[in-house]
């Protein structure tokens, strides 16, 4: 969707936009596609990047704003579409900054030995929790999905250090009214720009939030490194607004080109952003294996996260497989069947459960009970 289009619907202009935000497109995911339709997809392509099958993850970790449900988490639909037979899965809720986060952790647990292979998905669909008929939001969204595999590996680097930071004083700037435990009618702020189930934000508080996190953030985790900031190869930060980024870069004292930006094509993905525009630069060649790089989200929360990591792929001897993608194939298509199965036998035991009368249920039940006492 180009901010053409926008403007065929909502007061704006391509200008205003691009000059505003430096967006001039976003995707969104047709009427069949959810967060986690979008975040299977991420995933298997982050395994067959890998080279390893579903049945070798040991955990998978779904950020998310915009899940399908409050629960089942989005993490466990894509584990059971994956096949991934032996896998943990939960989702993590820490808004633009769920997916630093959310390698964190699996850094952590894979170190400490409790794990081997984890998935790390960002995954949203904010297109269905914009108000559409607010320009101060819907512009800025788009939805995606990005992931990454993490294995224990002999070689050296991987995360070298992280920074996880929340202000939830800052609540009220940025959210989604949703069903949950709270009485959305005794919330002292809710009027018509806080919509159950829509979007609301502050943008110029949340611009300012931004602008002054990166650096200090970016600058502790460099810190924790050992390392300074002429050891960076590349940022790749959330991608919310080039203006925030020119501001973090003019803060940092580095040259812009040192952040990795796509939020021209994608808009603000959230969650997904970093892992999106990671892949893009691997994928140009813009992060080889040992280079040293930087990952840095802010958001909802508000909440926001840096990191430092050295690049690098486990030699092929660690995960030379043959026919593994065949394998892969294989396994999804056994998982979609075991799913759909399941789900219908349950459904057909449902009918039969409903049209039997419930005399003749009785009398099961008593013959059941006699044969027993004989
Ligand atoms: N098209 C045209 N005009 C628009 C508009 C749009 N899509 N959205 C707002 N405007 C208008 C406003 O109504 C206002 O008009 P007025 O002066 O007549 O009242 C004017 O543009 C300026 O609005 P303002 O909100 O001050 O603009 P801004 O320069 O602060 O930019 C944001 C607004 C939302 C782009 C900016 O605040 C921002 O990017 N904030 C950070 C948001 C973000 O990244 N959030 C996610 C973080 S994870």
């Amino acid at each position: 969707m180009t901010n053409q289009d926008l403007s065929a619907f909502i007061d704006t202009t391509d200008e205003w936009i691009v000059s505003r935000t430096g967006i001039r497109e976003r995707h969104i995911a047709s009427d069949k596609e959810t967060t986690a339709t979008l975040g299977l997809k991420a995933a298997q392509a982050a395994l067959d990047i890998a080279d390893i099958l579903p049945t070798e993850i040991d955990l998978i970790i779904c950020a998310t704003s915009t899940p399908e449900y409050i629960f089942p988490s989005t993490a466990s639909l894509i584990q059971a579409w994956l096949g991934a037979s032996t896998s943990g899965a939960f989702d993590l809720s820490a808004a633009c900054s769920g997916f630093v986060y959310g390698v964190d952790m699996a850094t952590q647990a894979i170190k400490s030995g409790s794990i081997r292979t984890a998935v790390v998905i960002g995954t949203e669909t904010f297109s269905r929790i914009l108000d559409w008929t607010d320009r101060g939001t819907c512009i800025l969204f788009g939805d995606g999905a990005g992931a990454v595999v993490l294995t224990a590996s002999s070689v050296e680097g991987g995360v070298l250090s992280s920074v996880l930071r929340s202000d939830g004083s800052g609540g009220d700037l940025l959210g989604v009214p949703s069903v949950g435990s709270i009485d959305i009618s005794s919330i002292p702020t809710l009027d018509e720009s806080h919509k159950m189930g829509k979007m609301f934000m502050n943008g110029g508080e949340v611009f300012k939030f931004a602008t002054r996190v990166i650096g200090e953030s970016i600058t502790q985790a460099l810190d924790i490194a050992g390392l300074t900031i002429a050891d960076l190869k590349a940022i790749v930060p959330h991608q919310a607004n080039i203006r925030i980024i020119q501001a973090a870069a003019r803060s940092l004292k580095v040259d812009e080109s040192i952040f990795v930006c796509n939020m021209d094509r994608y808009a603000n993905t959230s969650a997904a952003s970093i892992p999106i525009a990671l892949v893009e630069a691997v994928q140009q060649g813009r992060i080889k294996p040992g280079d040293n790089i930087a990952f840095v989200g802010f958001g909802g929360g508000l909440s926001w996260a840096a990191m430092v990591v050295k690049w690098g792929v486990p030699p092929p001897e660690e995960r030379g497989r043959v026919l593994s993608r065949q394998r892969r194939q294989v396994l999804y298509r056994v998982a979609w069947w075991r799913v759909l199965l399941g789900r219908t036998l349950r459904q057909l035991n449902d009918v039969i459960n409903r049209i039997r009368p419930e005399r003749g249920r009785m009398e099961r039940l008593r013959r059941n009970y006699d044969r027993s006492e004989r």
